[in-house]
């Protein structure tokens, strides 16, 4: 995923250094994301026709090979001490999507050889052939121009942007409404045109954020993950599809293009959020990656996933999130479960256990496939969209997509304020803590926890269930513990993949509520060791996968003692006689 990361400084003065070291900062906030190539573009030296030139530095690589390409600069005349009152710097980490990692492919882009316009882009604009007809696809951007110096402007529409803003004096409003394009105004407003000469034209002070007080010093930080703005501010405003946010003047206004009047929800008023993230959250301390940092932080984060809902004296859950949709949710004609990659997995791994508490029908789908088929929804399905960043963007047009049936929708997010969030209903946060691993680990427990104590809720009228619903709720309350003890055996398991990891292939296999285990086990493998893994269904086994087995194919086995045990008991002997036979 590229990664976004704006700064701008108003009225703060900031030599030059100290704006690249933020930029730099930023940028190795969002490395987590994956990406080939960076750079950044900063005003230059040099004034040419009465505009300072704009300095571009882009690298292949990693953010380290942009900060030597930088230092190389700096031995080459370019001076850091430099001061700018007001500035904006733009920085991006790209991931190839389109065209190789280059120079040329590296962000930022510019229009022309002098530089005169700059842009990042976050996303993937598919109909990238159909572009210069109309603008559409994944995007977040942000743009610098040095015909519009000191300012700002950047949007979105699939790809997440979140604005940080730092000011030492209040803040004029937390609250603001957005400024639509002509005859779209919110109805208290004149409204403005939308492509007006100067921004200027279309300021006003309700609609407008800028701090209080003579001075007007107030810095803002675009990024596409919060992640790399709480070590600045906690103060942020998450922006929605089509907004175009523009500072000028150290002034930020939100526009759109039109309102959509048939949608009497639509929101005419962006807020600022408080961030309740802490930035020890984000660092990774001394685990070798954030990704065994969090891994390592489950036990903790189970806990949290239940700490104010799971009553373990009175057997009690309540959910705050979705407490007053439960009625509607009981008289639902079916239960969708809708996601991808590892939220998907969760589905499928609390799925035997829903379908048993709630006694309704529970679809899983994965949300690409769930698109393609174009798959029937009504207005008495109840869908859940399951997402760790609350922002994938094929979970959030299934939404989308099931909202506009009249669906019930009921979001799973890790992230506060995310557009799955702000979209749904009702929901659950699964109050993991941030997750900046890629690759997907404890959200995955802390989602699981969350649909089990769904299930609780759906079932605490019935007497018949009470008994079921003691145990899984006091087996919940052993879970801590237990991850605890299963993490004490890190080194052997270490030793093990050790061994593993010299085979070509590995086969995780099991059945029941061992799974979606498998499924997500082999993920894992496969995204984190390149090396060929299949999750597979012991009851499937001899409707082909066997043919793969002999004795070069490692076969891991995820059996427990449940009512499929002897059925994994006779897979083991198939897998076992294939080994000595061959
Ligand atoms: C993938 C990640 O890109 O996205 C997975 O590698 C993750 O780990 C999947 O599960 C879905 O993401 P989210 O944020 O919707 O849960």
């Amino acid at each position: 995923m590229c990664g976004i990361f704006v700064y701008l400084n108003f009225l703060t003065p900031r030599n030059r250094e100290e704006i690249i070291k933020i930029l730099i900062n930023g940028l190795k906030r969002l490395e987590y994301r994956g990406y080939d190539s960076a750079g950044i573009a900063v005003d230059g030296d040099t004034v040419e026709k009465g505009q300072l030139e704009m300095l571009l530095v882009k690298r292949r690589g990693k953010v380290r090979y942009l900060e030597e390409e930088l230092e190389k600069q700096v031995q080459n005349g370019l001076d850091y001490s430099q001061m700018f009152d007001t500035h904006i710097g733009i920085a991006h980490t790209r991931w190839a999507t389109h065209g190789e990692p280059s120079w040329l492919n590296t962000h930022p882009q510019r229009s022309d050889a002098e530089h005169g316009f700059v842009v990042i882009h976050n996303g993937i604009i598919t109909n990238y052939k159909d572009l210069r007809a109309f603008l559409e696809g994944a995007f977040a951007l942000a743009f610098k121009s040095k015909y519009y110096p000191n300012e700002v402007v950047v949007t979105r529409r699939g790809s997440p942007l979140v604005i940080g803003v730092k000011s030492k004096t209040k803040l004029a409003t937390d609250r603001f409404p957005i400024l639509f394009g002509k005859g779209h105004s919110a109805d208290h407003r004149g409204g403005g045109s939308f492509y007006p000469s100067s921004l200027g034209a279309l300021e006003d002070d309700e609609s407008t954020l800028a701090p209080v007080g003579e001075s007007g010093e107030v810095e803002y930080f675009f990024a596409s993950d919060a992640s790399a703005i709480i070590e600045h501010t906690n103060q942020v405003i998450y922006l929605e599809d089509d907004d175009v946010a523009a500072v000028q003047n150290g002034k930020l206004n939100i526009h759109r293009i039109k309102r959509n009047f048939d949608d009497p929800k639509e929101s005419t008023v962006r807020e600022i959020i408080t961030l309740k993230m802490e930035i020890q959250q984000i660092m990774k301390g001394n685990y070798s990656s954030f990704m065994q940092k969090e891994i390592f932080e489950q036990p903790e984060s189970v806990m949290n996933t239940m700490r104010g809902r799971v009553n373990f004296e009175k057997n009690q859950v309540v959910l705050g999130g979705i407490k007053d949709y439960m009625s509607e949710i009981r008289r639902c004609r079916r239960l969708l479960f809708i996601a991808c990659g590892t939220s998907y997995h969760s589905a499928i791994a609390t799925r035997q256990l829903l379908e048993e508490l709630t006694e309704l029908p529970v679809m899983v789908d994965l949300a690409s496939d769930f698109l393609d088929r174009k798959t029937p929804v009504f207005r008495d399905d109840v869908c859940f969209f399951i997402s760790q960043s609350g922002e994938t963007a094929d979970t959030l047009m299934s939404l989308r997509y099931c909202k506009q049936r009249g669906a019930l929708i009921v979001g799973i997010t890790n992230t506060v304020g995310s557009t799955i969030c702000r979209e749904s209903h009702c929901g659950i946060h699964i109050n993991a803590g941030p997750e900046i691993g890629v690759a997907s680990t404890k959200a995955y427990t802390s989602q699981f926890i969350s649909l089990v104590m769904f299930g609780l809720m759906m079932c605490e009228d019935r007497i018949s269930m009470q008994n079921r619903r003691i145990e899984i709720i006091q087996g919940l309350k052993k879970l801590p513990e237990q991850i605890k003890h299963v993490l004490g055996t890190d080194n052997e398991i270490h030793a093990l993949a050790e061994e593993l990891y010299q085979q070509k292939s590995l086969l995780v296999m099991g059945r029941g509520y061992n799974y979606a285990t498998c499924l997500e086990g082999a993920l894992k493998i496969k995204e984190l060791t390149y090396m060929h893994s299949e999750g597979i269904l012991a009851g499937e086994l001899k409707h082909g996968p066997l043919a793969l087995v002999d004795k070069a194919m490692p076969v891991l086995m995820i059996v427990t003692r449940d009512p499929v045990y002897p059925k994994c008991m006779n897979a083991l002997q198939q897998v076992k006689a294939r080994h000595v036979s061959s």
